[in-house]
């Protein structure tokens, strides 16, 4: 007899189905698949979410932070803050728009922005920082240095810091909406924000730069074509309208993690007392993590490196040492995390891992 082979553990899996497939539906029968109501609809859901007045969709995560850089004026001559561990989008956005992104060291254990680091980086030409929460774990905000705060909460819907929603504590806030995050539009993202005007700035900039105050008569500036289409602004209804049912869902999965890793050497991950985590991934830190990722991998059990050490890139590698994203870098190690793991396989990770790392 054949030997059966276990069924593979996906890293990630969209929690998407029916309802989502009766939205697209819907709005494939009205013929009208982009700057329809649906957007609205998904905005108006995303701010309540995000705990602010204003929601603007667009095409990416990238875009959301393409803009938000570029709605505060960001340009030529000009610095932003950026951790030195984060996806690489984060600092791209900074340096297309012209201005310099200054690479700060994270925390090696929390791998969010150190916030005494960011302080001795500051400038007179220090415009910004765009602080990261990292896999959903909310950045200590307050301890930053005086200038703005642009969120990038790529991965941070649903996640709280000092009760306050992940979205709503900096000038602007940026969403992703990529298939490993909480709730996907296959691909989107979006900005927020308290502010009206930049809100405004927003619309116009994801729109070509036509004025949306202006009745489309005039041009104030040059812009993209940003926008998400309602087909995909649909998708994401549903998954908005049960956000605390699907944040539920990875907190169990969290908290299942937590119980059966406890006696390994293995750094969990956790948000600050008090602040709510996102569980937009699992992330664990462990030695020798490149042998036990491939080691998991081989018995099908789908994992991935966190984030990327952006010093260690080509286009960033000429800013100096970083200890903190380096050992990030090297020990994080991303685990299955979605709805539909059962204690089964999580009960399979966790003996992989046992048989993999030393215990304590
Ligand atoms: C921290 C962070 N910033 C920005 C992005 C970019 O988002 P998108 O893939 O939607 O462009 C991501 C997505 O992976 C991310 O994790």
């Amino acid at each position: 007899m054949v030997p059966q082979q276990a069924a593979g553990i996906r890293l990630a899996f969209p929690d998407v189905g029916e309802e989502e497939l009766a939205e697209i539906a819907a709005v494939l029968e009205t013929g009208q698949l982009t700057m329809g109501p649906k957007v609205e609809e998904f905005e108006t859901l995303l701010a309540a979410a995000a705990g602010t007045q204003h929601a603007a969709a667009v095409s990416s995560g990238t875009a959301a932070l393409h803009l938000a850089v570029l709605a505060l004026g960001i340009g030529e001559g000009d610095e932003v803050l950026v951790p030195a561990y984060t996806f690489p989008a984060t600092a791209n956005v900074v340096a297309l728009a012209g201005g310099r992104p200054v690479l700060v060291d994270v925390d090696p254990v929390a791998m969010n922005i150190d916030p005494e680091d960011a302080a001795r980086r500051v400038t007179a030409r220090t415009k910004a920082v765009l602080a990261v929460h990292l896999f959903g774990r909310p950045a200590r905000l307050e301890e930053l240095p005086d200038v703005p705060v642009l969120e990038d909460a790529a991965g941070a819907l649903g996640a709280a810091h000092r009760d306050r929603p992940c979205g709503s504590l900096g000038l602007l806030a940026c969403f992703s909406f990529h298939p490993r995050k909480i709730v996907t539009t296959g691909e989107g993202g979006a900005v927020t924000t308290d502010d009206p005007l930049l809100d405004e700035r927003m619309r116009s900039l994801r729109h070509h730069g036509w004025s949306p105050s202006s009745a489309y008569d005039d041009m104030p500036v040059p812009a993209f074509n940003y926008r998400l289409s309602d087909v995909l602004a649909a998708l994401g209804i549903p998954q908005l309208r049960r956000l605390d049912e699907l944040l539920a869902a990875r907190a169990r999965i969290a908290a299942g993690y937590a119980e059966r890793l406890a006696h390994l050497d293995v750094v969990l991950p956790a948000a600050d007392p008090g602040d709510r985590h996102g569980w937009q991934a699992y992330v664990v830190q462990v030695d020798r993590r490149d042998e036990v990722m491939a080691a998991l991998r081989a018995q099908g059990i789908g994992c991935q490196i966190g984030t990327y050490a952006l010093h260690r890139l080509g286009a960033y590698g000429d800013q100096g040492p970083f200890p903190g994203a380096d050992a990030a870098f090297e020990r994080a190690l991303a685990l299955p995390l979605h709805g539909r793991l059962t204690d089964g396989e999580l009960d399979r990770v966790a003996d992989a891992l046992d048989k993999l790392v030393s215990h304590h």
